[in-house]
């Protein structure tokens, strides 16, 4: 980041002021407005923060008007399709493609840690069956801080983050399979370490004590792809959580248990679970599109899996994932009437000027959650696979926090409230 010469003014009460101004890498510029309230008394009021930047990163770049998104100024659509999950992984935490050595340790460090303590199984007991698996895994992110207390000391050596780092990636996955297994009323499988990443989540997930599992190639390796296209998407809600709750230097399983919570909101991560159910229900009801473009038009609702408050043109991920559906659906040889549906709701929406003026576009959720289906995964593990795929990206901004050591996360508010009124005592009220 560099500090431009040039500024910005600001008049109030007829007096100006020059703003600073920084600019980024690729030319975004911002008002430093840091000391705005000392220097006017002012502050600024951005709800939803819909225009105000949080922290300078070097992490991810997205341009939501050209529809680019890159990671550490990698293309995403060549990662997806010439990388590994664990790759990306290590290129988003540590800035670099690894090289094969380093990749070669870092995923033998994530497979010797996949296991979870026996005492955590005992944790699943205490959850209801009828519990979500985004409930379920942001509680035992969360209490993977007791069964590892290092991770609270602020002061911990290098070595004791990159621990940290390994076991969030390794253990998640067992986690968020053990939950699936909990709801189904199935016994645990535990990791099988002879197996790729994904190919031993999809088996803790599928097998069953009374019948043969192979991992099937196709399933796996488009499982790699979507998490790659989840890895990380700058300081979105969740994302922005993490640095949020990090920033009071709480330890590292906390924060990225709050960003789970963050994710499972229907407006963020949920929204994949909710594109498959919208799209269940008008086929199960026979409801034509236009008459469900309509509904949406007449805000009885909204079309999910369309919108992003940062892309306006297109979602890059979408176009990718759109593909990625024909072939894998192609692949496993499925008929799936949902795609088709999504296809000639999108065609319609598109279309149609209520969208177009508003920049709505399918967005990441409008087409993970039909190859989700595809894959086998049950609709409410969906945004359990978002959280799985949102790790790298979650640590890396953790880290980076934690490095250009961001100040305790403290907005100011307007406060619209009563003045200040004396106390009437109960007899008298
Ligand atoms: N369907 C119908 N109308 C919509 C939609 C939608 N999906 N999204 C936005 N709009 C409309 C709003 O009603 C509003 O219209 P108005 O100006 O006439 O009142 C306008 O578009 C702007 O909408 P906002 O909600 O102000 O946009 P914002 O940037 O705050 O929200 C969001 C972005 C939350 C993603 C929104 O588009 C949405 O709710 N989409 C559906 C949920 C979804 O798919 N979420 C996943 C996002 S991707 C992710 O988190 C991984």
């Amino acid at each position: 980041m560099a500090q431009s010469d040039k500024t910005a003014t600001l008049t109030y009460n007829g007096t100006t002021y020059e703003l600073p101004l920084l600019e980024g890498t690729e030319g975004e510029v911002a008002i430093d407005i840091g000391k705005l309230r000392d220097q006017t008394g002012l502050i600024t009021m951005d709800p939803g923060f819909k225009n105000t930047g949080s922290t300078t990163s070097s992490i991810t770049f997205l341009d939501g008007e050209q529809g680019i998104l890159r990671y550490r100024g990698y293309n995403i659509e060549e990662l997806a399709e010439k990388s590994s999950f664990l790759e990306v992984s290590w290129l988003l935490i540590y800035g670099e493609l690894p090289t094969a050595e380093q990749l070669k340790k870092f995923q033998t460090d994530i497979t010797k840690h996949t296991l979870i303590h026996e005492d955590m199984r005992k944790i699943f007991d205490g959850f209801p069956t009828t519990a979500h698996p985004m409930g379920v895994l942001g509680s035992l992110t969360a209490a993977l801080s007791a069964f590892y207390p290092r991770a609270m000391e602020t002061n911990r050596p290098p070595e004791e983050i990159y621990l940290s780092v390994v076991r969030l990636i390794a253990k998640i996955p067992t986690i968020a399979a053990w939950s699936y297994k909990n709801e189904m009323g199935h016994p645990v499988n535990y990791p099988d370490n002879s197996l790729s990443y994904c190919e031993r989540f999809l088996k803790m997930m599928f097998a069953l004590p009374t019948e043969d599992y192979h991992v099937d190639p196709v399933v796996a390796d488009a499982l790699d792809k979507l998490l790659i296209l989840h890895a990380d998407h700058e300081q979105n809600c969740s994302t922005s959580t993490v640095r949020m709750v990090g920033s009071s230097l709480a330890n590292i399983y906390s924060a990225i248990a709050s960003a789970i919570n963050a994710l499972g909101g229907p407006l963020h991560g949920g929204a994949n679970q909710e594109v498959i159910e919208m799209l269940e229900d008008i086929h199960k009801n026979g409801v034509s599109i236009s008459t469900f473009v309509e509904k949406v038009k007449s805000r009885e609702m909204r079309l999910m899996g369309f919108g992003h408050r940062v892309y306006k043109n297109f979602d890059p991920r979408a176009r990718i994932l759109k593909k990625s559906c024909d072939e894998v659906l192609n692949k496993l040889g499925i008929n799936d009437p949902l795609l088709d549906l999504a296809k000639q709701l999108e065609e319609v929406a598109l279309k149609d000027d209520f969208f177009v003026s508003r920049k709505l576009y399918p967005n990441v959720d409008f087409y993970s959650g039909i190859i989700y289906r595809a894959l086998g995964l049950p609709v409410d593990m969906f945004t359990v696979m978002f959280a799985m795929g949102r790790m790298p990206g979650w640590i890396a901004q953790w880290l980076e926090m934690l490095q250009m050591k961001q100040p305790i996360g403290r907005p100011r508010q307007i406060y619209t409230g009563a003045t200040e009124r004396p106390y009437v005592e109960m007899n008298k009220r």
